[in-house]
């Protein structure tokens, strides 16, 4: 069977095959049979908007690999610095390069002052963690200008240390700011987690001890977050990165894409929708109302998966860990029988509606005492080796800027009529 497909314009008769590699036919073929005909794909459903070696993502079967990996193997064995590092170059560091990688991430861990005392400090109390998370990634492109210079490898390199190594701090520093504690400097004799949790945590004590069964779970949350292919926040970022902006302006746009309750807010939409429902008896009601299209389950389905999310399935088991530590979340219960009358609850089951990855984390970091408002913090944190990753690969790749085009829909030309005639 030929692998390749023909379409043929009906106006002409003329026709083209185009061969299906990797699973996708190249449009550029199409457009030379039909200009100015455009495909019509407003949320990118159908559409490949990049080739890339980085994540396999197979919606139907519930896989997730990232650089051929098991998500399953890196949750159970590997660490969200070796993850990062795995993304970012296509393969598991040696001994040696991990020590380098680790060092190089752990020493850059500092945010200047002025970012600090000036800049993090001047949000008025309630701000969103969010919020100064993606301002803060903004004006740092202010305070690295070489940042610019994104063909230079070397420079490249340093943002991209900068930026995985920064995020926990930034991330601590909105936290503090909020409930009106002292910002906690980061603690380079710590690895990544307990570096973060001490920040975030650590009062007048002179050395933060992380709980390490705690610091292990948000190690394996980490890495389930770091990548996950052309979500919305990395389209964000490779279409930023398109038109060459630097890394810190093209990270504050994916991490504002994050933000949305569609995307990273989820996690916290699922404990206001757990807390609503208040307890298991309420839960039949709940799935009615959502059947009956009053709001969504939240935590719930997912574009591409249309099977389990493998994601979802380590994060529960996780939860119970973590509970062994922190005491069962009165929540839990409620999650679980959701989880069970939706599938076996056939509008969940013909849709192909599945727990994803928000629906069991916001319960781990609710057990841990992370405030709701820093969920999707906490997801942008590890996220940002995967959009750097999808951004170094699309510079790699020479792509061209991002512009799709448009069917347009609106009136046909007119003449201005002056404000008093109208
Ligand atoms: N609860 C109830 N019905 C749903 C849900 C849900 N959570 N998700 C989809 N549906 C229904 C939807 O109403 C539609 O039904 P119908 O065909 O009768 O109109 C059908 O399923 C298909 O939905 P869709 O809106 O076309 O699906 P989508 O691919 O555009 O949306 C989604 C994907 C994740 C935005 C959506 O499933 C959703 O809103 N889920 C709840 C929010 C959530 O959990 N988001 C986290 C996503 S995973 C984390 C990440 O990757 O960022």
């Amino acid at each position: 069977m030929a692998e390749s497909v023909t379409i043929t314009d009906n106006r002409t008769g003329e026709s083209v095959e185009i061969p299906i590699t990797n699973g996708g036919v190249d449009a550029a073929q199409w457009s030379k049979l039909l200009p100015g005909v455009w495909f019509f794909d407003p949320s990118f459903s159908t559409t490949a908007a990049a080739s890339s070696s980085i994540t396999e993502l197979d919606g139907e079967n519930g896989i997730l690999r990232y650089g051929g990996y098991p998500i399953e193997q890196l949750a159970e064995n590997s660490s969200y610095l070796e993850v990062a590092y795995l993304l970012l170059h296509g393969e598991l560091p040696t001994a040696a390069e991990f020590e380098v990688w680790e060092h190089d991430i752990t020493y850059h861990t500092f945010i200047h002052e002025n970012v600090r005392k000036r800049f993090m400090e001047g949000f008025h109390h309630d701000a969103h963690p969010m919020g100064i998370m993606v301002s803060t990634l903004a004006a740092l492109s202010t305070f690295y200008p070489n940042a610019k210079d994104i063909d230079d490898p070397e420079v490249r390199y340093k943002q991209i240390i900068r930026l995985i190594a920064k995020m926990p701090t930034i991330a601590a520093g909105a936290h503090r700011h909020s409930v009106g504690m002292p910002f906690v400097y980061p603690d380079n004799n710590l690895d990544f987690c307990s570096n973060f949790l001490s920040m975030m945590w650590k009062v007048a004590e002179p050395h933060y001890e992380a709980d390490p069964v705690l610091s292990r779970a948000l190690d394996v949350l980490f890495i389930l977050h770091a990548d996950h292919e052309q979500n919305c926040s990395t389209t964000a970022m490779r279409v930023v990165g398109s038109s060459h902006a630097d890394p810190y302006s093209a990270t504050a746009a994916a991490a504002a894409a994050l933000y949305g309750p569609r995307h990273g807010g989820a996690n916290e939409a699922v404990i206001r929708m757990l807390t609503e429902i208040g307890s298991i008896d309420n839960v039949e009601a709940f799935i009615s109302d959502v059947k009956a299209g009053k709001g969504r389950l939240q935590g719930f389905g997912h574009r591409v998966y249309k099977n389990y999310d493998p994601r979802a399935k380590i994060i529960k088991q996780t939860a119970y860990d973590v509970f062994e530590v922190t005491g069962k979340s009165p929540l839990l219960d409620i999650a679980l029988k959701l989880e069970e009358v939706a599938l076996n609850d056939d509008y969940f089951v013909s849709r192909k509606l599945y727990p994803n990855v928000d629906f069991y984390s916001g319960l781990i970091y609710q057990a841990m005492d992370f405030p709701m408002e820093m969920f999707t913090v906490l997801f942008a944190i590890p996220r940002v080796s995967g959009w750097l990753a999808h951004w170094q690969e699309m510079l790699d790749q020479n792509s061209r800027i991002a512009r799709p085009r448009q069917l347009y829909a609106g009136p046909a030309v007119r003449d201005y009529v002056p404000v008093e005639a109208r």
